[in-house]
């Protein structure tokens, strides 16, 4: 794992910080890229929506952004991660996002308006901590665990769609934001077609 961070003061303080999840399941090495993008200080203090280029993001990448104050979590899932969220439909509390934790375009089977498109809050549904990627099976997260994000805090546990885990203090699945695309390659966080 790597950690890159850069910041441009002439250009409102944009921090980017890179980690770096590679390598396919197959290898079991973990290799995590997380990019974060803080928006201008007077965007953040107006909560006002961002606007994030995708136009980079590779298959297994995640990228955080703040929004309100909270991270927001984008990342282009592969077709292998769209498969295993298929598979945790046993093991979470709410297969079909029947709690209005999203919006209604995205309460379908990958909670996402593309598939392959994850936008998530990245602030757990128990008590508010911030989960920890774990976007690789693992025998150490348990045998059904087929890739996620993992609450230290109490052990709560969350599939690539952001469902919550049987027998985990969270109780419902965590938050997809208002959001929408402006094209292919952005993506409006904190608003859509409706203004929400
Ligand atoms: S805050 Fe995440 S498990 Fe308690």
């Amino acid at each position: 794992m790597s950690d890159n961070q850069k910041v441009d003061k002439t250009r409102r303080n944009l921090v980017v910080a890179t980690t770096v999840f590679g390598g396919a399941a197959s290898v079991g090495a973990a290799s995590p890229f997380v990019a974060s993008m803080w928006p201008s200080e007077r965007a953040k203090a107006a909560g006002a929506p961002v606007e994030v280029d995708i136009s980079r993001l590779t298959p297994g990448e995640l990228s955080v952004y703040e929004w309100r104050g909270q991270p927001v979590w984008v990342m282009r899932r592969t077709p292998g991660m769209l498969k295993d969220i298929k598979k945790d439909d046993a093991v979470v509390v709410d297969p079909d996002s029947e709690v209005p934790q999203q919006p209604q375009y995205a309460k379908n089977e990958y909670r996402s308006i593309k598939p392959e498109l994850m936008v998530l809050v990245g602030i757990c549904t128990h008590l508010g901590c911030s989960p920890t990627p774990k976007l690789q099976p693992s025998a150490d997260m348990g045998p059904e665990w087929q890739g996620g994000f993992y609450c230290p805090c109490h052990g709560s546990k969350f599939d690539l769609a952001g469902r919550v885990y049987k027998g985990v203090p969270a109780p419902t699945n965590l938050v997809v934001p208002p959001h929408q695309f402006l094209s292919d390659s952005t993506i409006l966080i904190g608003e859509d077609k409706k203004g929400a």
